[in-house]
């Protein structure tokens, strides 16, 4: 009996020292490799509570969230895949899941600008326009991973080097963007970038959140709040037209709304629809360039809380309206199975000369964070 007893001791001994070290630490698998034989790993970080987050150097993608409710059980609240072949698809296979979005999120009227008197042309891959850095965007990328520990907890860097007219943007752009996951349950995303020659950049992450859980059906009855007064209106290929205020409107989200509540009002019966739901940028009130809230999602039934933090001056909430995917486990994503808060400068902010400015240039540091904060509330 005494020796059973002491190997139990002895088993929860190690078992206990195991998973303290387990927790702040990076694990690195290697996960596949892409259809041109490149290796490609998941990189799965722990912190002290069991959040658990898992992204693979292909694309600098989010895979797996995994974040407790309200009696403390673990879900995974973002849309993905079990393999890097369903990742490496294109647009609306794989519409973006978790993806580092760049050189420039979101749309480019025309795919063209026009940057110290010189025009560059870039492809037309939505419609006119350009969307999401062009027909082998970032999301297609493979970054070099490095996993750290750092005190704010563990980390991976992600670094890739964007050659000078790759995708049609000038200049060679260094880029490297980094997700810390923090004992707050935060996960913190910080891009860097520097070019030599005068270009723009709009980098951001395009996770699909489900706050019940990812293929648990859709959104609709998640409750949500944006800390914006005003956005920007769209013609019918999603470039802005100005900045207006959302008052009045089903873009009005300055208090807590269900996002299914008044989306029926954006979406058209007759002809074709480009929106199809929510897929508008919010101009962020009293951004400053530090960190401040931006939005706040709740999801009642398990009680999840996520906020969103960010330095940038504006987000686009797009509820998934052309999901139509297989997804983990070939669960069916459809329309509305998930939502994002891409944190971003306007749309076409290149051709807007009174947005905020996506110029960087020789000498300069792109520098943003955004957080993903998650909470439980009864
Ligand atoms: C855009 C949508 C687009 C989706 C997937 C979103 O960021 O705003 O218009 O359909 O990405 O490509």
């Amino acid at each position: 009996m005494k020796k059973i007893v002491s190997l139990l001791v002895v088993l929860l001994l190690v078992w206990g020292v195991s998973a303290v070290a387990f927790a702040g630490e990076v694990e690195k698998s290697f996960w596949g490799n892409t259809k041109e034989g490149a290796p490609i790993y998941l990189y799965t970080l722990t912190n002290d509570n069991g959040v658990m987050v898992q992204l693979t150097n292909y694309g600098a993608t989010v895979v797996s969230l995994y974040v407790p409710d309200k009696e403390g059980n673990l879900g995974d609240v973002v849309l993905g895949f079990d393999s890097v072949s369903d990742y490496e698809k294109p647009d609306p296979y794989n519409p973006y899941f978790g993806a580092t979005i760049g050189r420039y999120g979101n749309r480019i009227a025309g795919g063209q600008f026009t940057l110290d008197e010189k025009t560059y042309t870039l492809a037309q891959n939505n419609g006119p326009n350009h969307l999401h850095g062009g027909l082998k965007g970032f999301k297609d990328q493979i970054f070099e991973g490095i996993p750290m520990k750092t005190p704010e907890g563990p980390a991976v860097r992600f670094k890739y080097l964007s050659h000078d007219g790759e995708e049609g943007y000038p200049g060679n752009l260094q880029v490297s963007v980094t997700f810390t996951l923090t004992d707050d349950n935060e996960l913190k995303i910080k891009y860097l970038a520097t070019t030599d020659k005068p270009t723009v950049v709009n980098l951001t992450n395009h996770s699909y959140f489900n706050l019940a859980g990812e293929g648990s059906g859709d959104i609709l009855d998640h409750e949500l709040m944006i800390v914006a007064d005003n956005y920007t209106p769209a013609d019918d290929t999603l470039i802005p037209t100005g900045i207006a205020p959302v008052a009045g409107t089903p873009l009005d989200f300055t208090t807590p709304h269900k996002i299914g509540e008044r989306i029926g009002e954006l979406i058209r019966e007759e002809g074709d629809d480009p929106f199809r739901g929510y897929d508008h940028n919010f101009v962020l009130n009293n951004q400053t360039g530090e960190l401040a809230l931006a939005a706040r999602a709740k999801e009642s039934s398990t009680g999840r809380v996520m906020e969103v933090y960010t330095t940038e001056p504006g987000v686009q909430l797009y509820t998934g309206n052309w999901v139509n995917t297989r997804g983990k486990e070939g669960k069916l994503y459809g329309q509305f199975s998930g939502f994002c808060l891409e944190t971003q400068h306007y749309p076409d902010s290149p051709n807007h000369p009174d947005f905020p400015s996506t110029v960087l240039r020789p000498g300069e540091v792109y520098s943003t964070v955004t957080i993903y904060k998650f909470l439980v509330e009864e």
